[in-house]
């Protein structure tokens, strides 16, 4: 007897469709994303002087439901959910955050902006877009070891992907645009992942080859100099004014048309969408900006 299922089964599914929606999975730690929870629970336990319970540990999805369907529900769209409302060692009343120590995807970027990136490229493909595909600002490198993944998995390895950040996290602001807004690693450490770190997480999905391009520095250092000819994908993820804007500086004129901008902090981060809007403004874009989710949004490139 054929078995229940929601949607088409899945051997009517592309295999290589199949393999993506695993890779996301796999960046977005949505297969084992209790863990997180665990690990919030761990950590939530000790910092309120609460005894540990070793069944909720085990059993976390059926003893603490609120919070892994929070969690689930925080990575389809990038949100963070880390902040608990609790009573500290002393007794008082206290939002902890742990984002630190629980967050674990190799991607920030939520479910549906990730699937923006495959859709994206699906058209570059279908379109017969050339260039290579660049994200300035990577973390722990998750949106372009998807990028670098859709590319092996249609035989397009012979585009390059540019792998741009400090690998200390983001600068202290310089300008005026970006003030109030410091996130360097001295305040925010979770922003600061290691070179290293980020070429082993390609090499774990077996993603690491010479078709991967690491610049490592200030993007108003690396980038204008980097040996890019066209791109057929350009993802801006530096948060800031400054970050925004020296990339787009030295990276848009390089986006072929019928390329993809795609600008990930838009909605959520005020000195980004300043830099876009302003950047639009005085290159005359007219292409409509669309929205992905509460804070990402993309053009397509015309001319
Ligand atoms: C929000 S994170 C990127 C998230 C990532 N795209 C993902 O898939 O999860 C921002 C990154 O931008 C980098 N960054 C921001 N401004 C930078 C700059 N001006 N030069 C180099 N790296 C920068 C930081 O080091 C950090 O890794």
């Amino acid at each position: 007897m054929a078995a229940i299922q929601d949607g088409p089964a899945p051997d009517a599914i592309p295999l290589e469709t199949r393999f993506l929606r695993l890779l996301k999975s796999a960046l977005l730690n949505d297969i084992y994303i209790e863990n997180e929870v665990r690990f919030l629970y761990l950590f939530s336990t000790f910092a309120g002087g609460g005894r540990f319970d070793d069944d909720v540990f085990r059993n976390i999805a059926a003893r603490m439901p609120d919070w892994v369907g929070a969690v689930r529900e925080a990575r389809k769209e990038g949100r963070i959910w880390w902040r608990v409302n609790m009573a500290d060692a002393q007794g008082k009343p206290a939002v902890m955050d742990f984002r630190n120590v629980c967050e674990f995807s190799h991607t920030m970027i939520g479910r549906k902006r990730v699937d923006n990136i495959e859709a994206c490229l699906d058209a570059i493909r279908a379109d017969a877009i050339p260039g290579d595909l660049a994200e300035t600002g990577v973390w722990r490198g998750g949106a372009a070891i998807f990028m670098k993944g859709y590319l092996e998995t249609y035989a397009m390895g012979d585009r390059k992907v540019w792998v741009a950040d400090s690998f200390e996290g983001l600068p202290v602001p310089s300008l005026p645009q970006d003030n109030d807004h410091d996130f360097s690693a001295a305040k925010a450490p979770i922003l600061a992942i290691g070179l290293d770190e980020v070429m082993e997480n390609f090499r774990r999905y077996d993603l690491l080859d010479d078709g991967v391009k690491f610049l490592k520095g200030w993007f108003k250092d690396t980038l204008h100099a980097a040996p890019i000819k066209e791109l057929a994908l350009l993802r801006l993820d530096g948060d800031l004014y400054e970050s925004t804007m020296d990339a787009l500086q030295a990276l848009y004129a390089k986006v072929v048309p019928g390329g993809f901008v795609i600008v990930d902090d838009y909605g959520d981060f005020e000195p980004c969408r300043r830099a876009i809007d302003e950047f639009r403004a005085t290159h005359a874009i007219r292409d409509p900006i669309v929205p992905v989710d509460w804070t990402g949004v993309y053009w397509r490139k015309t001319d």
